[in-house]
C-alpha cells in the first residue's frame, strides 16, 4: 500500500482544487491511497513548538507515515494562499524535526483562468526545494477550472489523458523516491 498525503489549498466546498485532486485520486494505480490534510489548523505560532495542539501533530503524523505528498493550490494574489502555508509551517517544525524531509512530492493548481495556477506553484515551489522534498519536475499541471470541469465537477473529457498522464508519473515518481 502506498499513501499519498493530499494538501489542498482551498476551504471552499465547490473547489476547483479540491475537484483537481479528487480527478488525480481516480487516476492513481491499484493500491495508492490519498489521505487527505485536515487544513483546519490554528494559526501556526512558535511558542507552540514545545506543546503542539494535536490537530498539527495528526498533520505530522499523516505526513510522515506517508510515502508522498501531492500539494494541489490556488492561487491568491499571485502565491500560494495562507491556509496552506501554515499547513506547511505546522509540519515542518519544531526546527530540526521537519515532516517533510526527503518525501518525494509533486505541485498542480487550479485557478478560474488559463494561467493555472502558475505563480501560486512557482511560490509553492520555492518551499517545497528548502523542505529537502524530492519534487517532481514534469509533467506540469496548471489547470483551469472553469472549463476544466463539467456541471457535475466531473473532469470534461478533453482532460482526461492530461491528469491521468500525470497521475500516472506521480505515481512513478512516488515508487521510485520512497
Ligand atoms: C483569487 N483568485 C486568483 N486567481 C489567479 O489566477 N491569480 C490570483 O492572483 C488570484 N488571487 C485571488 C485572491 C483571492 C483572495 C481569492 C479568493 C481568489 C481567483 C482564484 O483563482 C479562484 O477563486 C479559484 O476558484 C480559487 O481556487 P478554489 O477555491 O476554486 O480551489
Amino acid at each position: 500500500m502506498t499513501t499519498i498525503a493530499v494538501f489542498v489549498g482551498s476551504l471552499r466546498k465547490e473547489s476547483f482544487n479540491l475537484k483537481l485532486a479528487k480527478a488525480i485520486e481516480n487516476f492513481m494505480p491499484e493500491g495508492v491511497n490519498f489521505e487527505y490534510a485536515d487544513m483546519n489548523l490554528p494559526l501556526y505560532n512558535q511558542d507552540l513548538d514545545g506543546d503542539f495542539p494535536a490537530k498539527a501533530t495528526e498533520l505530522k503524523q499523516l505526513v510522515e507515515r506517508a510515502d508522498g505528498v501531492l500539494f494541489v493550490t490556488p492561487e491568491y494574489n499571485r502565491s500560494f494562499p495562507g491556509v496552506l502555508k501554515n499547513a506547511i509551517d505546522w509540519a515542518s517544525r519544531p526546527w530540526g524535526q521537519s515532516s517533510f524531509t526527503g518525501k518525494p512530492a509533486a505541485i498542480v493548481g487550479a485557478s478560474m483562468g488559463a494561467l493555472g495556477a502558475t505563480q501560486a506553484q512557482a511560490a509553492l515551489r520555492n518551499v517545497a526545494l528548502f523542505l529537502d522534498m524530492k519534487l517532481m519536475g514534469q509533467p506540469e499541471v496548471y489547470f483551469n477550472g472553469t472549463t476544466g470541469f463539467d456541471e457535475q465537477g466531473k473532469l470534461v473529457e478533453g482532460s482526461v489523458d492530461f491528469i491521468r498522464g500525470f497521475a500516472q508519473a506521480f505515481a512513478k515518481h512516488v515508487e521510485a523516491n520512497r
